[in-house]
């Protein structure tokens, strides 16, 4: 009893006379969220509409984005003024390239606890085959394992292409069971719906979402973010 109260009384002192190097550490400590993708993730709102979920559910202040962006290149204004605009978006992208060449290295720059990812977008542009993207999406899977084990991963369904939408669909209908074949415990991944009920009216130049199409890629992205993080907080 004695020494509980002593610990705790301690550890509000300590709390109140935090130093900066202490502050770091604790901001270093916050669970560590990585948007991955294309410009369907760099130029867009969704990721902005997703903190906007995490503040409401009043978790805002123990988590953030990482990556090497830090960009907000459409302006998007969402409730949370300060939200955070870290990510691992780039335009014109390749799963492929990424998977290859980029993920590993990004992922030792910025470690993650999450990381939810959309892409392929650009492979089907550049004519590259479903076996290959889908072949990339496992080889990301075993870097993200490979830098943490404990990685939770969303990965999206394909939002629509429609003047090449057939392969995005070839994709879309192997994401479930390819997914399902690499779930585990320590690590699960888990599949966001961003296609059925995705329309070509939700974008803005026939490939990106405009902000009804963000609004709806943060409806299915954020619930299974926020499962991952009330899960990671112990809540
Ligand atoms: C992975 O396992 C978790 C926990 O059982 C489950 O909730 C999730 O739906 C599974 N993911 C897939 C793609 O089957």
């Amino acid at each position: 009893m004695h020494i509980l109260s002593f610990v705790s009384a301690f550890s509000l002192a300590s709390l109140a006379l935090a130093s900066p190097v202490e502050v770091a550490e604790r901001q270093a400590q916050k669970l560590r969220i990585m948007p991955l993708g294309d410009s369907i993730t760099e130029i867009t709102c969704w990721r902005a509409f997703v903190w906007d979920q995490l503040a409401a559910a009043g978790l805002a202040d123990q988590v953030q984005y990482v990556g090497s962006q830090n960009s907000n290149p459409q302006g998007c204004q969402p409730q949370t003024a300060n939200w955070d605009q870290h990510h691992e978006g780039h335009s014109g992208w390749l799963a492929i390239d990424i998977a290859n060449n980029y993920l590993a290295n990004w992922l030792r720059s910025t470690p993650a606890d999450i990381v939810m990812f959309m892409l392929g977008t650009n492979d089907v542009v550049r004519g590259h085959t479903t076996d290959e993207i889908i072949n990339a999406y496992t080889k990301m899977v075993e870097i993200m394992r490979a830098a943490n084990p404990n990685t939770k991963i969303i990965v999206d369904l394909v939002i629509p292409l429609p003047f090449s939408n057939g392969p995005i669909q070839a994709i879309n209908s192997r994401i479930p069971q390819w997914a399902a074949g690499l779930n585990s415990t320590e690590s699960p991944i888990v599949v966001a719906d961003c296609y059925q009920g995705f329309t070509s009216s939700m974008l803005r130049d026939g490939v990106h979402p405009n902000l009804e199409g963000d609004r709806l890629i943060a409806s299915r992205v954020g619930p299974l973010l926020l499962d991952y993080v009330k899960q990671s907080l112990g809540q």
